[in-house]
Parts: C-alpha cells; structure tokens; sequence
C-alpha cells in the first residue's frame, strides 16, 4: 500500500485498491472546499458557546451572549402594550356612553372589541355576530335587552340568566301549556293571535286570541307585542325571531317556553374588556 502508483493516463496518484484491472485514483479533495469546511466546523463550535444550544437535564446551556426568545418575546409585549397602554386605560377610565363621541377611543375600542368577540363570543353568536336560533342577531335593529349602548353594556357584564351573577338580566316566561295555565285550544288560539301579528303563515287575529294576550302575555311582551327590552320580553311584532317564526314554533314555545342563557363577562374579563366589547357590538350596526 504504501508504494503507490502513478496512473500513466491521468499522471494521478491511485489508491492501490484494483479491481480486476481497473485502478481507483486518489483525487484529493479541494482545498477551498477543506477550508470551509473546517471554518463550518469552528463556526459551530463557536456558536454553541455564545447561543443556547446543549440540551442538559431539565434546561439546556445559556451562551455567554444571554440570547433568549422568551425575553425577546417578553421585551416585544411590552413594547406593545406601552403603546396601547395609554388609550387602555382612557377606555377604562371613560364612561361607556362617552366611548363613541371620542372617534380615535372608538376606533380603538372597537378594534380590541372586535377580538374579542372572536375568542369569547363567536360560538354562540357567530363569526359575524349573525346568530343562530335560540342566539340573537347582533346586527339587526331588534334588541331584546335594548340596543343602547348603555344597555348593551349592562348585558355583557352581567349576563341573561346567568347563575355566576346576581344581577343578571332575569325573566322566565311561564310555561303555559306544560303547566295548565292555558289549554290546547286556548294556546292555539293565542299562538295564531301572535303569528297574526307579523303575517305568519297560519296566523290569525280574534277577539278571544287578543284577550288571552292582553291577559297571559302583554304584561311582558307589550299590550301590542312591541317587546319590552326592560323585561327582555321579545318583540313579537316583527319579523327577526329568537326561537324561528312558524306556528309551530310559537305553539312550542308557548306550551314550554325555552330559557336562553348568556354568560355573564364582567367577572371574568374586566370591565375595560366588556367596555370594548360593547363599543363593537354597538358598532355592529342597529345600536341606538
Ligand atoms: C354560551 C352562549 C353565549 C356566549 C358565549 C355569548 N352569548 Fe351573548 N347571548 C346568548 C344568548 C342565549 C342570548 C339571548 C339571551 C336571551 O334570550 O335573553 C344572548 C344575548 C346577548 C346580547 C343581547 C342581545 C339583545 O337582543 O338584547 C348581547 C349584546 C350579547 N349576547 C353579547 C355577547 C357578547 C359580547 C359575548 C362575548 C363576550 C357573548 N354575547 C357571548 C348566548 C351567548
Ligand atoms: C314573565 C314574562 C313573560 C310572559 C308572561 C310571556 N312571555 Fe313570551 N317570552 C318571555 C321571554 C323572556 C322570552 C325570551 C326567552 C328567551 O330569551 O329564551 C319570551 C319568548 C317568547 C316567544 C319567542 C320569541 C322569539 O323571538 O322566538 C314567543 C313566541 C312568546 N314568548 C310568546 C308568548 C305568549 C304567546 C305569551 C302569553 C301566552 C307569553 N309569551 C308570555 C317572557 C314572557
């Protein structure tokens, strides 16, 4: 092995191995390739030394330059709520019904409202604050608890049947069918009486039905259906429905009335935090 040959052809040194005749030469590698790589080999030598780099048992070494993604994450949100900082708190330090006179506070508001509603809110009333059955409209003009903004407000904090608050919006519609207050015919009667009131297919208006409601219902849901946002008792007048607008539906709610829940957020999120949601939701279009 030690006395290699020269390859006449090429003038290159071979290794030695042959196989059946066939030599194998000993091209040396590049001199410019050797040296990056050795520069490549100190480079991460280095490195490791001045980053974060050997895993050890629960943690891993520091560097000597003190590098950290975590403080230069924690670095990053505080330079982020130091710019917010100051319109966080004239939100929390501005009545409510003060909010939207204020256009760079409302902009703001809004913003972080918008947000929110997105992580604590879109489940139940959608993405788009559209609602679905049994979860109201946010976009429409129809409010059951009152669309000021003040109202508004007053809903987010505390709720609607909320257990957690008790100062939540409370009022449960009696069930009137499930517990005999009225009977079949009389609950028929009633419910084409209320369908009457917005053209619903099958509705009908007549002495009997509007005395049953001037009776059982209009204590809570106006002489007229007009709603009473005090009471939360829903409009029935209008086109926009909680629990879907057919006769039977009326019917079904009617014999055993359904109790919507909406959380109560005051406690839980902050009263700066309810403020910007109620700027959004106000926002949204249809608040008064
Ligand atoms: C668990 C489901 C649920 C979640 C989550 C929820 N809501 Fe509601 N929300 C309801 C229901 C149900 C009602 C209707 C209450 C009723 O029938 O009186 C309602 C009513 C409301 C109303 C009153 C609407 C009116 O017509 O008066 C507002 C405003 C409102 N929600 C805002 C919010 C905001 C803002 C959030 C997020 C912080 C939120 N809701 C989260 C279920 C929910
Ligand atoms: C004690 C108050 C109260 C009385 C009395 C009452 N309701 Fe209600 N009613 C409510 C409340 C509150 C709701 C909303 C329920 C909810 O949000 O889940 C409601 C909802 C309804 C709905 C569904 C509305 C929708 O948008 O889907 C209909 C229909 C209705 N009531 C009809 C009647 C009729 C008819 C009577 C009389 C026979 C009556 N109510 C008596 C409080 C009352």
């Amino acid at each position: 092995m030690s006395t290699h040959e020269i390859d006449d052809l090429t003038g290159t040194q071979t290794t030695g191995h042959e196989w059946d005749g066939i030599k194998e030469l000993n091209t040396p590698l590049p001199r410019w390739w050797l040296w990056t790589f050795y520069g490549c080999i100190l480079f991460s030598i280095g490195y490791t030394i001045a980053y974060p780099a050997w895993p050890l048992i629960s943690s891993a070494t520091t560097g000597v330059l003190g590098f950290s993604t975590r403080a230069n994450l924690d670095a990053d949100l505080a330079a982020a709520k130091a710019a917010q900082g100051g319109l966080l708190e004239q939100v929390a330090a501005t009545p409510i019904e003060e909010i939207p006179a204020n256009a760079d506070l409302a902009r703001f508001a809004t913003a972080g409202g918008k947000s929110l509603f997105k992580v604590y809110c879109s489940q139940c009333h959608g993405t788009g604050a559209a609602g679905s059955v049994g979860y109201p409209n946010l976009n429409d003009d129809e409010w059951i608890w009152g669309g000021s903004i003040d109202q508004i407000h007053t809903t987010i904090t505390h709720g609607a049947r909320s257990d957690a608050d008790p100062d939540t919006r409370y009022n449960i519609m009696p069930n009137f069918g499930a517990d005999q207050v009225l009977d079949s015919a009389q609950i028929d009667t009633v419910a084409k009486q209320v369908a009457s009131l917005s053209g619903i297919e099958g509705g009908a208006a007549s002495d009997e039905g509007a005395t049953i409601f001037a009776e059982n219902c209009a204590a809570c849901h106006g002489e007229a259906g007009e709603g009473m946002a005090d009471l939360g008792g829903p409009s029935l007048t209008d086109q926009v429905w909680l629990y879907q607008g057919s006769l039977e539906a009326i019917k079904a709610q009617i014999n055993q009335a359904r109790h919507g829940v909406m959380p109560a957020w005051g406690a839980r999120l902050g009263d700066t935090a309810v403020k910007q949601l109620a700027v959004y939701v106000h926002s949204l279009g249809g608040g008064q």
